[in-house]
């Protein structure tokens, strides 16, 4: 079973013998005197900053930056406290990316979830080959092997100058003291009620909470609590690794003590492009996100003649974006899925000729035909992010996810924490969309050990090896062109940060074809509809798109704008 190329640490198969406990002592020690005699960046801010999905986290990454940690600690320990404050998307039981830009160095910690070892390619297909509704979404046939775990680990071990245990200590409070639920949280948990009602335990774990109330999790803070104390090895090897086993071991396609004991996070080379001036530095495969931000960005470049004078979310503007996210979406469903098990054509994808090429076949005028949009070169709500800047000018941009709201609803008994769903973003059969709308090809076909292809798109934007922007957003599909969206009203509009991620934003994913998607938070109404209606589109509204969170830096001073569609929040560090 290939799972990825790094081995994974071992240590003790049982909570009772606790690893790492004297290791941490010393390694953190040795952290502090690096820390203490200047060892790695220097002071090059006025102020770090946090935007964050909401207030607990804020605060929380807000007391680490004051206490001196740096932006891998307070990402670490923001990670573990929306896993409690934020159930519907932030987690122990899902996975993610992190971008890191760190001492003027980028990397990128892959901790996406993967297939089980048991897992076959027709697993949600009925005896007639056609896909079993809802088996890939709800319910303990949806769940991937967790990375979020061994993500924060092995970032906290690279990178880490607090400890561990003072790391997750705030999410433990959370669950055990309680935090004060907010309506948003309530509205989210009421539309998944009737999903998950009689098909997982859903209910009986989050049914109590109510808005404006305090709501604790014993089994859940217990769970941290040997996580701090333990260290990874607990999740995959001990006492919580058991119960999440037991909980899957009727199904037929069980997550086993050796797939959480294979499972591994893959440290990969970000995608990195210069686009006018700045170094993008995005995901790479597994996500499809990274390379569809870019072929955007490049691609308008190439129109920039065409964008000209173009007002901003006007008619045309709309129809421009859609025409370039077309072609995006035509390239994802052909070409992009693990890296791992395939090569991939992403130089070619990314190559200059090709997207000029592919840019120069759109209409500038009315949307092309779907026949038209061939496979170049012959995903909700959910998720979440938070973007932090240390005064070293050290950043995280991390979107992580359970997949859909509160991922397969499936609470592991004993242990208190959901687990996700991101099976659905494999192809459960060549075709045939998902939860998204998405299609998929073979290339993302399911296989044991396989990471599916994700649309999360964690991205640092510097110049002159400083950050200039760290951002990122939930949203599945939508993430990429909320992004893409964002960075132009920046850009091309020169709005402030707050407007920029307030406006209006719009979607187009190839398929369902010509529909412009657009959000109950900012209507595409009145003048605008007429338009792109006579135009021959579609219009729908779904979801939102997206919950940016977003720092720029001025000079030596950061700026932070949090999304108003959501609950986020912002902080300076000064
Ligand atoms: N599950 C959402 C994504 O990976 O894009």
């Amino acid at each position: 079973m290939k799972i990825s190329t790094k081995k994974p640490v071992q240590g003790a198969s049982t909570p009772e013998i606790p690893e790492h406990d004297a290791a941490e002592e010393s390694w953190h020690l040795i952290q502090r005197a690096k820390r203490e005699t200047g060892y790695g960046a220097k002071l090059k801010l006025k102020a770090g900053a946090v935007a964050a999905p909401d207030r607990y986290s804020a605060d929380v990454a807000e007391a680490v930056l004051e206490e001196d940690g740096n932006a891998v600690d307070a990402a670490i320990a923001v990670a573990f406290v929306l896993a409690v404050t934020y159930p519907e998307a932030g987690n122990i039981g899902g996975g993610g990316f992190m971008n890191i830009h760190f001492d003027g160095q980028p990397y990128f910690l892959d901790y996406r979830e993967c297939a089980p070892a048991q897992a076959t390619r027709d697993m949600y297909l009925d005896d007639a080959g056609e896909v079993v509704p809802g088996k890939s979404v709800v319910g303990r046939h949806s769940v991937a092997i967790p990375g979020t775990v061994r993500g924060l680990w092995d970032a906290h071990q690279r990178f880490g100058t607090m400890s561990w245990q003072r790391l997750l200590d705030p999410a433990i409070r959370y669950a055990k003291q309680g935090f004060v639920v907010h309506r948003q949280l309530i509205e989210r948990r009421d539309v998944m009620l009737a999903d998950f009602e009689c098909k997982t335990n859903f209910t009986r774990f989050f049914g109590a909470m109510a808005q404006g109330k305090v709501f604790r999790q014993p089994d859940l803070g217990n769970t941290l609590t040997r996580i701090a104390k333990y260290g990874v090895s607990e999740f995959y090897l001990g006492a919580t690794a058991e119960m999440l086993v037991r909980q899957l071991s009727t199904y037929d396609v069980p997550i086993t003590r050796d797939d959480l004991r294979n499972y591994c996070t893959v440290w990969r080379k970000p995608l990195i492009e210069t686009w006018n001036g700045y170094q993008v530095v995005t995901a790479p495969p597994p996500s499809s996100g990274g390379i569809g931000l870019i072929q955007l960005l490049k691609m308008k470049e190439v129109l920039k003649g065409a964008f000209a004078g173009v007002a901003h979310n006007s008619a045309q503007y709309v129809h421009l974006f859609s025409e370039l996210a077309k072609r995006v979406f035509a390239d994802r469903a052909e070409y992009l899925g693990d890296p791992d098990f395939q090569t991939l054509p992403v130089d070619r994808l990314l190559h200059p000729a090709y997207l000029r090429s592919r840019a120069m076949e759109i209409d500038l005028a009315a949307p092309s035909k779907i026949g038209a949009v061939k496979p170049g070169l012959q995903e909700s709500d959910e998720t979440t992010h938070f973007s932090i800047i240390d005064k070293a000018g050290n950043a995280v941009s991390n979107t992580y996810t359970l997949n859909s709201k509160f991922g397969s609803g499936v609470v592991v008994e004993g242990a208190g924490f959901l687990l996700n769903n991101d099976m659905d973003d494999f192809s459960c059969k060549p075709g045939v969309a998902n939860r998204f709308g998405l299609v998929g090809t073979d290339i993302n076909a399911i296989a044991p050990g396989k990471r599916m292809l994700s649309s999360m798109t964690p991205t640092i934007l510097t110049k002159d090896g400083q950050v200039s922007l760290v951002i990122g957003t939930p949203g599945g599909s939508r993430i990429f062109g909320s992004i893409f969206q964002v960075i132009n009203n920046v850009h091309d509009f020169g709005m402030s940060l707050t407007q920029a991620v307030a406006e209006m934003r719009v979607h187009h994913q190839l398929l369902p074809v010509d529909t412009v998607y657009w959000e109950p938070y900012a209507p595409i109404e009145g003048v605008l509809a007429e338009e792109l209606i006579g135009r021959g589109y579609n219009l729908q509204p779904r979801f939102t798109n997206g919950d940016i969170q977003v720092i720029r830096v001025n000079d030596d001073m950061p700026e932070a704008a949090a999304d108003p569609r959501a609950r986020g929040t912002v902080r300076l560090v000064n």
